[in-house]
């Protein structure tokens, strides 16, 4: 696999407004495309994160690019309501509690949004 391989996942204007993107991650190969995640902005700064629990290994979210809890402070599983901190994913709260999301590298170039393959 090609791990230096960064994906367009949306545009900066996109996460407009505490807006949460989700995508697919493929691998550049034309093949597997398995793993989803999501991007979004907080205090003008981007974050991206494999949508994988660490308590389950289930997706977080049940509504589309809903992940925060009602008090938009954490990122919160539907599952079984862990709560994740925003700027570095780790669960404070709930089955998984210090455990951490999956972070992705997430960079900007003329707008759009690119994410790099988890190793
Ligand atoms: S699957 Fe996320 S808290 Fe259980």
């Amino acid at each position: 696999m090609n791990t230096n391989h960064r994906q367009t996942v949306c545009q900066r204007g996109d996460l407009a407004g505490g807006q949460f993107v989700e995508f697919s991650l493929s691998d550049g190969t034309g093949g597997r495309d398995e793993q989803t995640g999501f991007v979004f902005e907080r205090e003008g700064r981007l974050y991206a994160y494999l949508n994988r629990c660490p308590h389950l290994g289930i997706e977080l979210n049940w509504m589309p690019g809903r992940f925060m809890d009602p008090d938009n402070c954490f990122i919160q599983c539907a599952n079984h309501a862990a709560l994740f901190i925003p700027e570095n994913g780790q669960c404070i709260a709930g089955p998984c509690q210090g455990d951490t999301l999956t972070s992705l590298e997430v960079t900007e170039d003329n707008g759009a949004v690119l994410v790099r393959l988890p190793v």
